[in-house]
């Protein structure tokens, strides 16, 4: 025998006049004396089920009389289509069997605040809007795979233990390895999937990525997901030409097939319509400029100098220049990672990029042309304060067949907080891991 549902919600439409048995959970139920109707979500959807004493037994009436919220529960009845219903059909029940009990589900339907959701983020992953982004976020993934699948990219796995730092020594989650030392959590899969790309050509990873970020911003999580594509020959022009085709194909594909999620989330679809490729670029001496004529117009935003790096003030003004995603490139080397190309035209300036959500989302992707020589990159390594001989693999990479190269990392949940609408990162990950949260 199987408990499995006949029909599932999303679909429901091509069982119109059959009888079909749902299964799932009561979201919400009222009744009206002889009547009880019950909004049953099975996790592709919600539909309203009727009871109607007059045609069931009278076991079913008090089944469905005793169901409460979140009660789990399997309903047989006839489909039947009505314009006034949310989805455009109903279910006459005939049958209905509880499968497991819920008494005072702790999310009402009431307002809660944000603390005690997070202490029941398990449970608050139900909620209408909770489930509209994180399907909008396995979109997102789906979308940004299968688009680099397509191209003709090879998916990488890059191991999440690592015996280097790749972004920075500040932020490193450390472990005890065996006898072998230190271990870290991986910050990024990058150093490895270059790795990859001199087998593969174009590859890229995906996975979880760790960063003791001190910081208590609505955009920093301690662990989050990271897309990293790697190219081959590809210069910093390339790179950049990829990622708004990438990102593009993303918000589309997002606009297409989500869109009753961006309507659940009230998204404004204007302005996810206009990310199409290409993107406005700016330099960073460029955005400097800009930041220093008008930081009045921002809150919280400073005039800044040459060689600062970017606040969320800073970044918000630029962004507000522009009705889409906006490249900042040519960044000063010495705030950002060691391996990255200097221009050959200004080697104090490095050949690389960040794209910036619109709306105030901050940083989406960060990326740049790798150093191609094995000197340079031994002397950056060194003026970093690392250690050289932890990068011999690394440095092999531009001993055996070095070749110009690109990538970039794109943070899933900063994407998916931008293109659904969510003011802050935590909404957009199942279990967010921030400086005060491990629980649940
Ligand atoms: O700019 P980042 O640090 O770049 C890298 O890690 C490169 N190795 C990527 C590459 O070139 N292959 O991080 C890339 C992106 C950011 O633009 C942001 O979207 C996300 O990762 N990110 C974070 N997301 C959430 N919480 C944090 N603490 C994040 N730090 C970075
Ligand atoms: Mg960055």
């Amino acid at each position: 025998m199987s408990l499995l549902p006949t029909a599932t919600i999303a679909t429901i439409g091509n069982h119109a006049g059959e009888t079909v048995t749902l299964a799932g959970w009561v979201y919400h139920k009222t009744e009206k004396g002889k009547l009880i109707f019950i909004q049953l979500r099975d996790g592709t959807g919600t539909i309203q089920c009727v009871v109607f004493k007059k045609n069931v037994d009278e076991a079913v009436f008090a089944a469905a009389q005793t169901l409460t919220q979140e009660s789990s529960c399997r309903i047989t009845g006839s489909v039947r289509a009505d314009e006034r219903a949310p989805g455009g059909y109903e279910i006459d029940v005939n049958g209905l069997e509880q499968v497991g009990a819920s008494s005072d589900y702790p999310i009402s339907p009431k307002e809660h605040g944000t603390e005690f959701l997070m202490e029941h983020r398990h449970l608050w992953i139900r909620s209408a809007r909770q489930h509209a982004l994180l399907r909008i976020r396995a979109e997102v993934i789906a979308a940004a795979q299968e688009w680099l699948n397509e191209q003709g990219f090879i998916r990488f796995d890059t191991p999440l233990l690592t015996a280097t730092a790749a972004e920075g020594t500040t932020n490193l989650f450390a472990t005890e390895y065996f006898d072998l030392g230190q271990a870290y959590l991986a910050q990024t899969g990058q150093l490895y999937v270059e790795a990859g790309m001199m087998s593969f050509g174009k590859v890229y990873c995906f996975g979880p990525t760790f960063r003791a970020e001190k910081s208590k911003t609505r955009r920093h999580l301690t662990e989050f997901w990271m897309i990293e594509p790697e190219v081959a020959f590809a210069t910093h022009a390339d790179n950049l030409v990829l990622q708004e085709q990438f990102v593009s194909a993303i918000v589309q594909r997002v606009l297409e097939r989500r869109g009753n999620d961006l309507h659940t989330l009230e998204r404004d679809i204007a302005a996810l319509e206009r990310v199409k490729a290409p993107f406005p670029r700016i330099s960073y001496d460029e955005a400097i400029e800009l930041i220093n004529a008008r930081y009045t117009e921002v809150e919280g935003c400073t005039p800044i100098q040459w060689g600062d790096d970017f606040g969320a003030p800073h970044e918000t003004l630029i962004v507000q220049q522009f009705d889409r995603p906006v490249f900042v490139e040519r960044f000063p080397s010495a705030i950002k990672a060691f391996y990255m190309e200097p221009d050959p035209e200004r080697p104090e300036v490095a050949l690389c990029a960040d794209l910036l959500a619109p709306e105030g989302y901050g940083e989406i992707i960060g990326g740049s042309q790798r150093i191609y020589d094995a000197v340079l990159l031994e002397q950056r390594i060194q003026e970093h304060g690392l250690n050289v001989d932890d990068y011999r693999w690394y440095l092999d990479l531009r001993r055996y067949g070095t070749v110009p190269h690109s990538g970039f990392g794109m943070g899933i949940e900063r994407a998916v907080a931008w293109i659904s609408g969510t003011r802050h990162i935590r909404e957009t990950i199942g279990f967010p891991r921030m400086l005060y949260r491990i629980y649940p």
